[in-house]
Order: structure tokens, then C-alpha cells, then sequence
């Protein structure tokens, strides 16, 4: 395309350059969070993995900062996580900060690719600016299973024990150790619970409430499988006693119904906050979308809570409060009872409605002049949601692109809030503060610049912000 730089969101987090997959390593220390991202430096598409990097302190505006992680002997660097030694267990130095990977070997045999996989550690004592690979590297080696990576450590408390998450092929293989070295095989979970279309990748094991009761979730990315092709991220509530997961029951439960929100996880070492970033893209498509110089962004960082709807517990994923910073609330921008005018936005909005009546269809549709529409709509029939970006721009990089997302909604009848966030070409839907997500990237020629609504507009429910920096 002529401009490098037309499809770039504002508000999202984007490589300077090149390819870009899941995000590693986010973990806090002394007033900045780090972000670590899969990382192809030489070239817009997938192939030998680095770890990039940059840092922000409040989770908003990112800096960019030097690779942090180059591939080496072991192998190239795949995606996993960072901590805080606060104890100085693993002998780096007292707050250490240590980032667990995956060193994938690869080799090309009869012409087929095959792949090596061992756990690795790196630390910086500098707050991530330099970093040195651990000499006794690998520190988990393989147990004889193709696709064994994503390592997430986490803190125990209750048996005082770190605590690793892995991919095991379509299980999740848990961890334990008390130096951060040496790691034991405590259980593996997935037999028979969620979806299994493809490998379980990028698990998270995390601690959090649902009123005063604790309940444990672990997120896991299936690629294939997703709800609605190629990838996505499922979600299981249970408990953790140290050493296994136990689901509190058979459901397969959504992170996100959106195409678009891959293989997130949460920051470490940020208290009881239990904060999010995904990689908004798909595997089906994530290597020919219609960008050249930079490739994918990452989702909004949200808050992720546990929410009961008619009897039954959800992980709910919404925007943290910080992008109400640069967020500007925008008055008189009602055309009609039914339309918005967001001319001169540049596509890099927020919309909120409040109180949306479910007892009926409806629809909500942003257009522009050149006859690109995405539209929202709720079936009241089924009870679902559908996005649709078959004429949001550009579709045929991929065959399956254009096909209808839908999102299946626990609220029932009654009345919903609604919350878009648009920022260039992408698009993230919050129905009842993330109780169902939809997150879709879409590639427009031209920006927005009307919103029609089948409702008509009550201006003391609707918040329209313009996205100002
Ligand atoms: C998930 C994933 C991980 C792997 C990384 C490689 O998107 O396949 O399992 O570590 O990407 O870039």
C-alpha cells in the first residue's frame, strides 16, 4: 500500500517495525511494566524468535526499548514469562528480575521442520535494561513431547512454591520449584475438559476471587479451535491445591469470542491486580494481513474479574481505567435519533451505551463514504452476538476472513451496556463490562464516519470519546 503506516492503530501496542506475535515476560518493577513480545527483527512475518521489548509506566503509552532476548545455541526464543526474585532464591541478586522461555531448536529433515523444545532462563539486575542468559541453560529439559513451551511461573503461596505453567502438547503441565533451577513434574490438566481442536498453548495459572472465595483460572490459548476459527482463548475455573488443578466443572468457557485476542496472559508482580494482554491476531490469517512494515498489534490491557451470572462464574477481560486519559468525551455529535457523526476522528474512538434494550434486535454499524460498514448485531432469536467485517475493508488476503463472529451471551433478556473501542483497525466489544468480548481487527481503506444505530439514541446513555494524544 502507499502509506506503511495507514493501518497502524493509535492506542494499541504496535512493533516499530516487522513481525510481532504473543506477548512475553510482562511483569512490574520500580515504577515501570515491561512488555516482551515474540519478534521477528528481520522480517514482517513469522521466523527466528526474539524476545522485543518495551516499557510503560502506566500501561498506556509504551516506549520501545532494545531486543532484549537473541536466539543462541539452545535455539531461537519462544514465548513464556518474568518474575521478581524478591529472595534472591536463584542467586542472581535480590530482585532479580528472571524471564523463563522457550528454547526452540529446529531442524529441517527430509524437508520437514522438526522442533526441540527446553525451558530457559535469562536475568537483568537492571530493571530489564541488559540481560545474561543462565549458563546451566536448559533448565527443564524435554520430557519427550513435540510441543512443550509457554512457560508461566508463578507464586504459591500456600506451599511457599514457584509454581511453572507449560504447554504439553493439548494438556497444560504444572511445575513446582523452590530455587527457580530445578523444576518437578507436579500434574498435567486438559483430558477430556474444553476445546481441543489444536495444541494448548500460552497457559496461565492464576490466583483471584469471586467475593471472599478464591477461585483459581487458567487460561489457555487452542490453536487450532478457537470459537470462531483459528485461534482463541478458552478459560477453566477451579481449584489449585499446589500441586493439580481441579475444574470446578465441564465447561468450555471464552476469554474473548473475537477472532483476534491470542495467546494473552497476565503481568506479574503487580499485587492482587490481575491484568491482561493478548496478541490481536489470528493464526489463520496473522501472516497476511495487509500491513508490510510492522505486522499485529496487542489487544487493550484489561482487568480481568470473576462475575456470577444466574448461578454460574465468568472470567469477565474490560480495559483498565488508564485509557480514560487520552479518552475525550465529545458532545452534539447526534445526527439523528439514530446517527453519530465521528468525521475527523481518525477511527480512534470509544462508544458506550448504557442499558441496551435485549428484548429486540439490534444492530449498530460504523460507515464511511466509500462504502465500508462493521457492524454489530444481537439477535434476540439466538441470544448471540455477531460481528461482522465481511465489508469492513480489505478481506481477500484470506478465504476465511470475511466469515460472521458470533458470541454467545449468558445475560438473557433485560438490558446490556456496551462498550467499543476503535481504534484504526481494530475493534474490541465489551457486553456488560467484558462479560462477553469480541475483538476483531478489520482492514478499512477509509475512516468511519457515521455510526447508525436500529435504537434510537437516548443522549443521557451514550458516551462517545475521541481519542486525543
Ligand atoms: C503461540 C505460539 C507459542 C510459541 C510462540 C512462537 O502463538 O505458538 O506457543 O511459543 O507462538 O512464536
Amino acid at each position: 500500500t502507499d502509506n506503511p503506516e495507514k493501518f497502524r492503530p493509535v492506542y494499541h501496542f504496535t512493533p516499530e517495525q516487522h513481525w510481532m506475535n504473543d506477548p512475553n515476560g510482562m511483569v512490574y518493577h520500580e515504577g515501570l511494566y515491561h512488555l516482551f513480545y515474540q519478534h521477528n527483527p528481520n522480517s514482517s512475518k513469522w521466523g527466528p524468535m526474539h524476545w522485543g521489548h518495551a516499557v510503560s509506566k502506566d500501561l498506556v503509552d509504551w516506549e520501545h526499548r532494545e531486543i532484549a532476548l537473541y536466539p543462541d545455541s539452545l535455539g531461537t526464543i519462544f514465548s513464556g514469562s518474568a518474575i521478581i526474585d524478591k529472595d534472591n532464591v536463584a542467586g542472581f541478586g535480590k530482585n532479580a528480575m528472571i524471564a523463563f522461555y522457550t528454547s526452540n531448536y529446529e531442524t529441517q529433515e527430509d524437508g520437514k521442520r522438526k522442533r526441540f523444545q527446553t525451558q530457559s532462563l535469562a536475568y537483568s539486575t537492571d530493571n530489564g535494561r541488559t540481560w545474561a542468559k543462565y549458563a546451566n541453560n536448559p533448565v527443564l529439559d524435554n520430557p519427550g513431547i513435540k510441543a512443550f513451551r509457554d512457560p508461566k511461573v508463578i507464586w504459591h503461596e500456600a506451599s511457599k512454591t514457584w509454581i511453572m505453567s507449560i504447554t504439553e502438547g493439548q494438556k497444560i503441565g504444572f511445575y513446582g520449584s523452590k530455587d527457580l533451577k530445578k523444576w518437578d513434574k507436579l500434574s498435567d490438566f486438559g483430558e477430556g475438559y474444553g476445546a481441543h481442536g489444536g495444541v494448548w498453548e500460552c497457559p496461565d495459572l492464576i490466583s483471584m476471587k469471586s467475593g471472599t472465595k478464591d477461585v483459581w483460572v487458567l487460561i489457555v490459548s487452542v490453536n487450532p479451535g478457537g470459537p470462531n476459527g483459528g485461534s482463541g482463548t478458552q478459560y477453566f475455573l477451579g481449584d489449585f491445591d499446589g500441586t493439580t488443578f481441579k475444574p470446578h466443572d465441564k465447561e468450555t468457557r471464552w476469554l474473548d469470542w473475537g477472532t483476534d485476542n491470542y495467546a494473552g496472559v497476565t503481568w506479574s508482580n503487580v499485587g492482587n491486580k490481575h491484568l491482561f494482554i493478548g496478541w490481536m491476531s489470528n493464526w489463520l490469517y496473522a501472516n497476511a494481513v495487509p500491513t508490510e512494515k510492522w505486522r499485529s498489534a496487542m489487544t487493550t490491557v484489561r482487568d480481568l474479574k470473576i462475575v456470577e451470572v444466574q448461578g454460574k462464574n465468568y472470567l469477565t477481560s474490560f480495559p483498565i481505567a488508564g485509557y480514560q486519559k487520552n479518552l475525550k468525551a465529545e458532545a452534539n455529535r447526534l445526527r439523528s435519533t439514530h446517527s453519530l457523526d465521528i468525521k475527523g476522528f481518525n477511527n480512534a474512538l470509544k462508544l458506550s451505551f448504557k442499558g441496551v434494550d435485549l428484548s429486540e434486535d439490534f444492530r449498530v454499524v460504523f460507515e464511511n463514504s466509500i462504502g465500508e460498514a462493521l457492524s454489530l448485531h444481537y439477535s434476540k432469536k439466538s441470544g448471540y452476538f455477531a460481528l461482522n467485517r465481511s465489508e469492513g475493508g480489505l478481506i481477500s488476503f484470506h478465504k476465511d476472513f470475511a466469515k460472521k463472529m458470533l458470541a454467545e451471551s449468558p445475560i438473557g433478556d433485560g438490558r446490556c451496556n456496551l462498550d467499543i473501542y476503535l481504534d484504526k483497525t481494530s475493534a474490541e466489544v465489551f457486553v456488560n463490562e467484558g462479560l462477553v468480548t469480541i475483538t476483531s481487527v478489520f482492514f478499512n481503506e477509509a475512516d468511519f464516519d457515521s455510526v447508525k444505530t436500529s435504537f434510537s439514541i437516548n443522549p443521557g446513555n451514550m458516551n462517545l470519546y475521541r481519542y486525543v494524544k
